[in-house]
């Protein structure tokens, strides 16, 4: 059976390669993103068949209308897979990139996984996976963006928790990748950072091995290891090559 998903959030980096990886092993796909010339681009260089989306998860009520709408158009989906994200790290710190991070990591993600949630519901099995990061284990100099990313990751679980009390057919799958080389990664302090289509291949794998948590690359578990073992103080030496107290 031909197996459908959505990427929210396709049109650069994990979600472009992730897109090309999925269509050449055959599935159906829904893409989304603010940039509709690009989705244009992309939908006519996948060449297979292929839905596109112009939808801002900043705005939920709106995009959980046009995700419905989506889903009718594809005549249903297995796998939901929500990418989109941002984040702020202004040395001048202003409010508004905070509440704009919010607004994309927390409330989009909410209303999408909410949505799919109850799509999945209905139709009795389906697959929510999600991408968070690494940065989700602790705090960090872009405050935000790490808390958002822990929110989704707490979120992922409570949906896992949710589904598998109700003995539901839905599976759950976080995403938390190190660095990977798209417009996101950029600034100091990046290593091991690895290409768009080498994070989409692994992935695209632990999608279809239901795994409930994976680091992207695999060798991002030892970071992440570290990261819940070290005292404040060292993780903060570490990471900021200063003294924490
Ligand atoms: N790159 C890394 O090192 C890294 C590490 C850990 C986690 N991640 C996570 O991986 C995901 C993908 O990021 P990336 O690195 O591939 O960066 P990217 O190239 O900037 O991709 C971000 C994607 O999110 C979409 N998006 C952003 N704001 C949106 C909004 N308001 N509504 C709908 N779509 C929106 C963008 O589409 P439009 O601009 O067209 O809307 C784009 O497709 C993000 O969640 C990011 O936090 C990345």
């Amino acid at each position: 059976m031909v197996k459908k998903a959505i990427i929210i959030g396709a049109t650069s980096g994990i979600g472009k390669a992730l897109a090309f990886n999925m269509a050449q092993q055959g599935y159906i796909l829904g893409l989304t993103g603010r940039r509709e010339a690009l989705l244009a681009s992309l939908q006519q260089s996948i060449g297979s068949k292929t839905y596109t989306c112009v939808m801002d998860i900043s705005t939920p009520h709106n995009a959980v209308e046009k995700f419905e709408q989506l889903i009718k158009n594809m005549q249903g989906v297995d796998f939901v897979l929500i990418n989109a994200g941002t984040g702020s790290c202004e040395p001048d710190f202003p409010l508004e990139g905070e509440l704009n991070t919010i607004a994309v990591n927390v409330s989009g993600f909410t209303a999408i996984a909410n949505a799919a949630y109850h799509y999945f519901l209905k139709q009795g099995h389906g697959h929510i996976v999600a991408t968070s990061s690494i940065m989700a284990l602790r705090g960090g100099p872009c405050p935000s963006y790490n808390a958002s990313k822990a929110y989704i990751s707490n979120y992922l679980e409570g949906l896992y928790c949710r589904a598998h009390k109700a003995g539901l057919d839905i599976s759950v799958t976080d995403i938390r990748p190190g660095f990977v080389d798209t417009q996101m990664a950029k600034g100091d302090g990046i290593f091991w950072l690895a290409p768009a289509d080498k994070a989409a291949v692994q992935i695209l794998a632990a999608i279809e091995q239901k795994k409930r948590v994976v680091y992207i690359t695999k060798r991002w578990r030892l970071i992440a290891i570290l990261m819940q073992i070290l005292p404040f103080s060292a993780f903060v030496k570490l990471m900021l090559g200063k003294k924490g107290n």
